[in-house]
């Protein structure tokens, strides 16, 4: 090693980063590639709220997930040297992004990594509900004798005309739109947030009333806003089609759990797969006992390439940042 790489000074980390959670072991592994940057890592599970304020406390950057709530006192605890929050996760209903403009502190978030193993995991919950997969190994595993015939566990035939509705045509609306061409559904898209033209690469742009209204399968792909929560409520529920599936793997607070639950007894409903919940981590008991439920926890981005692809981007717009570039991908609500 010769003397200069070897110098206090090169050894000296000048800025500090606090990372709330256990990134993946290949991007956890690339951090010694900043030599001038100091980590403090967390561990796999959420650090508690008074942990999360303390080490914090006079970071340069953090790297948090959807787990954390990133606030005023957050901000506060934090301190003046905090120029950056990197949220692993596209949605950033966890950080009031007002406080972090009071505070000076650029806000980034993940978009475009992680669209395909979403749509994937998606397509997934749509097949498994349709063909009750879920029910049927249940079932294999309860070890009851079994005979081949033909009413049993008969479900929707995805590919034989079935319409998919997909609320929210964004990035991920889109790739979830892709596989169901593939699958020859017919899909039908409506947007709470952007106005869309009336054919979007072969999708169909209608009302949500009438989405609601012709759609087999209803998946939503909207961030958590004021403007989007319990937009499937008691009254939208019960716009849908009689006998449809609800899907969701945006945020578990679009959906009116209990006004899902009572569409689900009542028989309007057919079936549900959720991959987000209400009072996240608790799942709803009720949601739980249901038969007709298919229940992920909050995994559709989780493939492992995935997964790294986030890790990295959150780390990117932190040493972004903290080497007085733009952000990669920061957080924009416009
Ligand atoms: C996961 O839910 C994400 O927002 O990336």
């Amino acid at each position: 090693m010769t003397a200069s790489s070897n110098s206090v000074e090169n050894m000296t980390p000048t800025r500090s980063v606090y990372i709330a959670r256990l990134l993946t072991d290949s991007v956890t592994r690339e951090l010694d590639s900043h030599p001038g940057i100091s980590f403090d890592i967390g561990q796999e599970t959420p650090p508690a709220r008074a942990e999360l304020l303390e080490r914090a406390a006079g970071k340069d950057a953090a790297i948090v997930t959807l787990t954390e709530r990133i606030d005023e006192e957050f901000f506060t605890a934090a301190g003046p040297n905090l120029k950056v929050v990197a949220n692993v996760a596209v949605g950033f209903d966890n950080i009031d992004l007002d406080a972090a403009a009071r505070h000076g502190v650029t806000v980034t978030n993940t978009p475009g990594v992680l669209d395909g193993a979403t749509a994937d995991h998606t397509f997934a919950l749509i097949l498994a509900l349709g063909r009750r997969i879920v029910e049927a190994d249940r079932f294999i595993r309860e070890g009851k004798d079994w005979v081949w015939g033909p009413r049993m566990f008969v479900g929707l035939d995805v590919s034989a005309g079935a319409t998919l509705g997909i609320i929210g045509l964004g990035r991920i609306g889109r790739a979830v739109a892709q596989r169901a061409r593939a699958f020859d559904m017919r899909v039908l898209a409506a947007d709470t947030t952007r106005p869309l033209g009336t054919d979007v690469d072969g999708v169909e742009v209608v009302t949500q009333r009438e989405l609601l209204a012709a759609s087999d399968v209803v998946t939503l792909h909207v961030p958590l806003l004021p403007s989007t929560r319990h937009l499937i409520n008691r009254d939208t529920l019960a716009l849908m089609k009689p006998g449809a599936y609800l899907v969701n793997c945006a945020r578990g607070g679009v959906v009116d759990e209990r006004a899902l639950i009572e569409a689900l007894d009542s028989g309007h409903l057919r079936g549900a797969a959720i991959d987000t919940f209400e009072g996240e981590p608790r799942v709803n008991p009720e949601l739980i006992a249901r038969e007709q439920v298919v229940l992920t926890p909050h995994t559709a981005s989780a493939g492992e390439a995935t997964r790294d692809r986030m890790c990295r981007l959150a780390v990117d717009n932190v040493i972004a940042v903290l080497a007085g570039r733009e952000p990669l991908t920061p957080v924009t609500t416009g």
